[in-house]
């Protein structure tokens, strides 16, 4: 325990207390090039603890990993696709572009409630017959 509780009192704020951080912005200017260089090491630090506790705790970058388009449509399927025989379509039918109808491969209007709460504008693919 011993060195863990120097290295917390006495080695941090040692060397955090020898940073050269400026007491005003226009210190910032007069640093020397070896000035910021010793400025590198704790903001590459900061900025990965920072990171760290984004990807950690904020719900924007926990949602869905990395960023996933279907979060509904046969998750367990490595990959979705679909065939539809043009034959078995009546006179038009509505694919769904947003990934969220529960009649996949069919829009179910569930794409104007993604619309209204995210502000986005998907909607469906008609496809019609000719007459
Ligand atoms: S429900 Fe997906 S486009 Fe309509």
């Amino acid at each position: 325990m011993q060195p863990i509780a120097h290295l917390v009192k006495v080695t941090i704020p040692d060397y955090l207390g020898n940073l050269p951080i400026p007491d005003s912005i226009g210190g910032w200017f007069r640093l020397s090039f070896k000035d910021w260089l010793a400025l590198i090491p704790p903001t590459a630090v900061a900025a990965g603890l920072g990171y760290t506790f984004y990807k950690a705790f904020c719900p924007k970058a926990r949602e869905g990993g990395p960023r996933r388009v279907n979060h509904v449509v046969q998750l367990s399927n490595p990959k979705v696709v679909d065939a539809i025989d043009v034959e078995d379509i009546a006179d038009q039918a509505a694919f769904c572009r947003c990934w969220k109808s529960k009649n996949w491969p069919y829009c179910d209007g569930t794409h104007a409630t993604h619309n209204k709460q995210h502000g986005d504008n998907v909607g469906p693919v008609i496809v019609k017959k000719k007459k």
